[in-house]
């Protein structure tokens, strides 16, 4: 059981921490909501100290309060503070180290780890002082829970909606300590795109943003995995990991898989790597003459393929093994024979025309292939499939023949 400071402020997902406070005491943990001056307009603070059965806090100012010198108190004695919702204005204090209520005080005062869930209109949310904001405390060791996209209150549609609470719930217990399920594993996760240099300013690359991947390190290192990141290039602000390892190419890619897949409890090739490369890559840039040119390509390494092939060498069935196949029709067919070519335990397949699905998205439609089984997954955030995704390798781990 863990004691969770449930911060709250003024958005109209307000209503839903209410529901957030009882997942958590239902998952055991002892919670303290401390509720904004703005938070109060949109849910009642007799409703918030009933569920809670703790004094909600509100103000530093309100008698008593003082006496033991409350935000300190509270700071030294919680395990989590959850902001659910965030709103632009308390990141942005946050960020800013601005202290000037409870809440914004509670931030700096506390060495307890934070987690925030933001939640406001799409453009608000897309602006660049929130998005900076979000990566300051990223880069802190916030976790950021993503939001969710669809049609906000306020009449808008995009990203912006505070996550449902169940998932708010999973994640901050998961953070906690609640579910470390994967606690002495190594985990190796390749993501985003491979770039192929043709000279110094041109490459081949591919749309692989590095959501899926970078979801499942996230996923992996909250359950209590040594996470090894190995990431091509994205602009994506990567998860707290054990390692993390920037690659380029899919030969530097192969090499650094390579060099850590030892002693490793399972390898999640989420990377879209390259087939093909130039087969030589020109010192200089390559100037304009005549009407057309022909690049030669040449195949690159199969890292996947090559770790099936490393595994069965050895006889050994760890390794877990766990692929991607991103497919633009016949997707389940397709994956199936990459899982026998490659030797993998299962691949996890889409079809990028579907809508939702793919690329540059934070939501996707994905089938799980393994040797005798198939479990096709409804749309949803490429989150909630990291977790799918890491159920079914504990599965795996735990010995059971099918994962
Ligand atoms: N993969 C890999 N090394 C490569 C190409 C792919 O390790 N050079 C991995 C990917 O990370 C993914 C899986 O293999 O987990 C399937 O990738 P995909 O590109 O769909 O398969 P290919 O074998 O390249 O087949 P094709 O491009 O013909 O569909």
């Amino acid at each position: 059981m863990a004691r969770i400071a449930l911060g709250i402020s003024g958005g109209i997902g307000a209503y839903k921490a209410v529901e957030v406070a009882r997942g958590l005491q239902q998952r055991g943990h002892d919670v303290v909501a401390v509720m904004t001056r703005n938070a109060r307009r949109f849910v009642g603070r007799l409703t918030l100290e009933a569920i809670t059965r703790h004094p909600v806090v509100t103000s530093q100012w309100t008698n008593g309060a003082n006496a033991g010198v409350e935000h300190i108190a509270l700071a030294s004695s919680i395990d989590l503070l959850l902001v659910a919702p965030a709103t632009a204005n308390i990141l942005g204090k946050f960020a800013g180290g601005i202290a000037d209520d409870f809440l914004s005080a509670l931030y700096l005062a506390t060495t307890a780890p934070v987690m925030v869930a933001p939640a406001m209109n799409t453009h608000m949310f897309e602006h660049p002082a929130v998005q900076q904001n979000l990566r300051t405390l990223a880069g802190r060791g916030v976790a950021v829970l993503d939001p969710g996209a669809g049609y906000l209150a306020c009449g808008w549609t995009g990203k912006g909606r505070l996550p449902e609470p169940a998932e708010i719930v999973d994640a901050a217990h998961r953070l906690v300590g609640g579910a470390r399920s994967l606690a002495g594993v190594r985990v190796l996760v390749t993501a985003g795109p491979t770039f192929e240099d043709i000279d110094p300013v041109r490459y081949l690359g591919n749309r692989s943003s590095g959501r899926m991947g970078f979801a499942i390190a996230r996923e992996a290192a909250g359950r209590g995995a040594t996470v090894v990141l190995v990431a091509g290039p994205t602009a994506l602000e990567p998860p707290a990991v054990h390692e993390l390892v920037r690659v380029r190419g899919a030969v530097e890619m192969r090499d650094a898989v390579m060099a850590r897949a030892e002693g490793t409890g399972a390898i999640i090739m989420a990377a879209a790597v390259a087939d093909y490369a130039p087969a030589v890559r020109e010192p200089r840039k390559i100037g304009k003459s005549a009407d057309a040119v022909t690049l030669e390509l040449r195949r690159t390494p199969d890292i996947l393929a090559g770790l099936g092939a490393w595994r069965r060498e050895r006889g050994a069935a760890r390794p877990v093994l766990i692929g991607f196949a991103a497919e633009t029709g016949e997707a389940v067919a397709r994956g199936r024979r990459k899982l026998e070519a490659k030797h993998a335990d299962f691949i996890v397949v889409n079809d990028v025309l579907e809508p939702g699905a793919g690329f540059e998205v934070e939501t996707n439609v994905v089938t799980l292939v393994g040797r005798d089984w198939e479990e096709a997954l409804p749309l949803q955030a490429k989150s909630s499939i990291a977790g799918a995704i890491l159920d079914r390798l504990e599965r795996a781990l735990g010995g059971q023949v099918t994962p």
